[in-house]
């Protein structure tokens, strides 16, 4: 049995050359710090620190220890230093806000029926029209950005559907500039976290900051004007997003009234969280595809089954099983929110090697956890059967975490794969694609992940 003594005496691996003053900075670069850290879990094991300037980053990745920080009884979300630095735009808002801020509550109580079954039913309609504008853009195109391209749907997924808002994406050359604000917010904040002494920060990234601010007062004007467009017009007649936290606004019985300023911070959460993540899943999804015609055939064949050459139904879409296995399998290889942060709720220990003091907290790195021997062998190889129900039961539980855990899990996740399978299922009924064979799957990070530089050779189908 490990005592406490042996448990507060335990040393966690770390990153040979550590350097004084420094820490573990060798190794670590600012553009790559999640692939980094994956190999950095491959080589020092299912739980190890970096130490940076003082401050001490526990990654998990082990499926036992992942597990217990999943445990909401002793565990609870912690807010970590990126999305500290979030909270300059989005605030207490769902995904930012400490889970002991009542605005947290309020929202997730508010907002919570706006993603059940019927509210899905309600946005197919949505996520059909905003398919078909990406393949009209794809019939005149041979070669396309498939990030891109991506990412201006789901842009216009979520602006549609939430906020009744037309980023008109397929109508313009170059990204909404909103896209342009918000990575650079996101990308600002991932450097930013490197130098964790605030006063040395603020000199390092003097010129950065400046350049944040703008970015900030970008986002800031959009948010207003949507807000002031939806009070001249009094309400959707939908019943979005929007219309829900309005409503409650002027409803002084309404417990889960939000403020103002707190409404706007929803909004851009939504913008934000309910777009690059989708869009990074559907472009790794379409690069497994490409990677695997094998797949792809299968993957068409049952499309032509269950839709035929029809616009879906809502309830076709979820008929895509095999569809939704490749979508899943993707997420398991490339988790676009590729961690989560978890916070002792008391003393407590994990794995009986790390003790943990009440509000300590470790990371979950989830492409490690997606990696941990418990996936086989081959924990690198894309497998869709691996999504198989007799495949699925047979794991244990917390080993896929793509969502999050718990309470603070992602409130978005069915509207997000209802959008994913049903884009997907319509590329493969109307395109054949082919990647560059000389194409090798690089990542780009910004909190969230995505393929960087993949094209494909896109043609309407026979
Ligand atoms: C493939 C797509 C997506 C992935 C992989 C994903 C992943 C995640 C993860 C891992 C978290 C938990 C973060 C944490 O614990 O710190 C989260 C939270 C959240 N997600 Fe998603 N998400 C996706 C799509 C969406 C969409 C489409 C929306 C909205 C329409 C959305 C809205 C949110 C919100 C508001 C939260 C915060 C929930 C809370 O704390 O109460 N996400 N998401």
């Amino acid at each position: 049995m490990v005592t406490d003594v042996d448990v507060a005496t335990h040393a966690l691996p770390h990153p040979s050359r550590r350097l004084p003053f420094l820490g573990d900075v060798l190794g670590v670069h600012a553009s790559t710090p999640v692939q980094d850290s994956i190999a950095l879990a491959e080589k020092l094991g299912p739980i190890f620190e970096r130490v940076v300037m003082g401050r001490q980053y526990v990654m998990v990745s082990g499926a036992d220890l992942a597990g217990e920080l999943c445990d909401e009884h002793r565990f609870v979300k912690h807010v970590s230093p990126a999305i500290v630095g979030l909270r300059s735009i989005g605030g207490d808002a769902l995904f930012t806000a400490h889970s002991d801020e009542p605005n947290w509550q309020k929202a997730h109580d508010l907002l919570r029926p706006a993603f059940t079954q019927p509210a899905m039913r309600s946005y197919h309609h949505i996520m059909v029209d905003v398919a078909a504008d990406l393949t009209a853009h794809w019939r005149s195109h041979t070669k396309v950005d498939v990030s891109a391209d991506m990412t201006k749907l789901t842009l216009d997924t979520i602006g549609r559907t939430g906020f009744s808002y037309g980023f008109d994406s397929f109508n313009r050359d170059k990204p909404h500039p909103f896209v342009d604000a918000m990575v650079g917010v996101l990308s600002h904040n991932q450097r930013r976290e490197i130098v964790p002494i605030p006063w040395l920060a603020d000199i390092v990234f003097r010129r950065a900051d400046r350049r944040n601010e703008r970015d900030k007062h970008y986002i800031a004007t959009l948010l207003d004007d949507i807000v002031r467009t939806r009070r001249d017009a009094g309400t959707s007649g939908r019943g979005d997003l929007l219309d829900i936290m309005l409503d409650a606004a002027r409803d002084a019985d309404n417990p889960n009234a939000l403020s103002e300023i707190n409404i706007r911070q929803q909004i851009v959460t939504f913008l934000i969280a309910g777009h690059e993540t989708t869009s990074g899943a559907l472009s790794f999804a379409l690069y497994y595809l490409s990677q695997h015609p094998d797949i792809l055939e299968a993957a068409r064949a049952e499309v032509d089954e269950v839709w035929g050459s029809q616009t879906p139904e809502f309830e076709q879409v979820p008929k895509l099983r095999l569809v939704r296995r490749i979508l899943d399998e993707s997420l398991r290889l490339w988790p676009t929110a590729p961690a989560f942060a978890r916070e002792a709720r008391e003393d407590t220990s994990i794995g009986g090697i790390h003790s943990m003091k009440k509000g300590d907290w470790a990371f979950v790195l989830i492409p490690g956890l997606h990696r941990d021997p418990v996936w086989g062998d081959n924990p690198d190889a894309f497998d869709p059967d691996r999504f198989l129900s007799a495949n699925v039961r047979s794991r244990p539980g917390h080993v896929y975490k793509p969502w999050g855990t718990g309470e603070r899990a992602c409130i978005g996740r069915q509207f997000a794969i209802h959008e994913a399978v049903l884009v997907l299922g319509t590329i493969l009924q109307q395109f054949d694609i082919r990647a560059d064979p000389d194409y090798r799957l690089k990542i780009e990070e910004r909190l969230t992940l995505m393929p960087k530089n993949f094209e494909l050779t896109v043609s309407v189908r026979e």
